[in-house]
């Protein structure tokens, strides 16, 4: 899996993420622009002779130098609130996964179904394959359909942890007594790595998340498989 080495951030599998990375894109354009700009500045300024002995200030290019700094700002604030409005939108989400964060492992309740629910704890390295990742894999995934608006209810049982998977651009805080919402759409079948990123205690490092992306009929097919249980 290149994905997995590459330095940039993972190719986006929800829509959200992908503009998650635009604005990353625009952002780091505007930020090497300004380096530049007052790098070229600054050198210059170090190999010549241009002095000016009774110069204290000069109105036009403070005012200048005051608001063009503040149009750039603008220009990165105005897609970074879009951005933010846009994530927190929720429309008739069609599946809801509630994801409870516990020291040191996740729990998983579809409460849309017959009552489904899960705890899904990191894979020993003994009972994974050559081909899983080490440290990543969990025993029991979520199963989710595909192009499907899915909601996703964040919650904690004893300390703060974070329900995180780069890939689907989420990353939402867990907290023990309150309830929050993230929505999002996956837009290919796959598995979806995520790890928790609040520090939770000794084991943070291993409360690995993993999102089965599968077709609706196969994520029916284990809805209806698990309720017989
Ligand atoms: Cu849970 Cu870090």
């Amino acid at each position: 899996n290149g994905n997995m080495k590459s330095p940039n951030l993972q190719d986006a599998a929800s829509p959200l993420m992908e503009q998650l990375i635009f604005f990353h894109d625009h952002a780091m354009l505007v930020l090497i622009l300004i380096t530049t700009l007052v790098g070229f500045m600054l050198s210059s300024l170090l190999f010549n002779s241009l002095t000016n002995r009774i110069l204290l200030e000069h109105q036009t290019i403070e005012t200048i130098w005051t608001i063009l700094p503040a149009i750039i700002l603008i220009f990165i604030a105005l897609p970074s609130l879009r951005l933010l409005y846009l994530l927190d939108e929720v429309n008739n989400p069609s599946v809801t996964l509630k994801a409870i964060g516990r020291q040191w492992y996740w729990s998983y309740e579809y409460s849309d179904f017959t009552q489904i629910s899960f705890d899904s704890y990191m894979a020993s390295s003994q009972d994974i394959s050559e081909s899983e990742f080490r440290l990543l894999e969990v025993d029991n995934r979520s199963i989710l359909p595909m192009n499907t608006q899915i909601r996703a209810l964040i919650s904690a049982g004893d300390v703060i942890h974070s329900w995180t998977v780069p890939a689907l651009g989420v990353k939402a805080s867990t907290v023990p007594g309150r309830l929050n919402q993230i929505k999002f759409q996956i837009n290919r079948p796959g598995l979806f790595y995520g790890q928790c990123s609040e520090v939770c205690g000794a084991n943070h490092s291993f409360m690995p998340i993993v999102v089965e992306s599968t077709s609706i009929k196969s994520f029916l097919n284990w809805i209806s498989f698990n309720s017989d249980n």
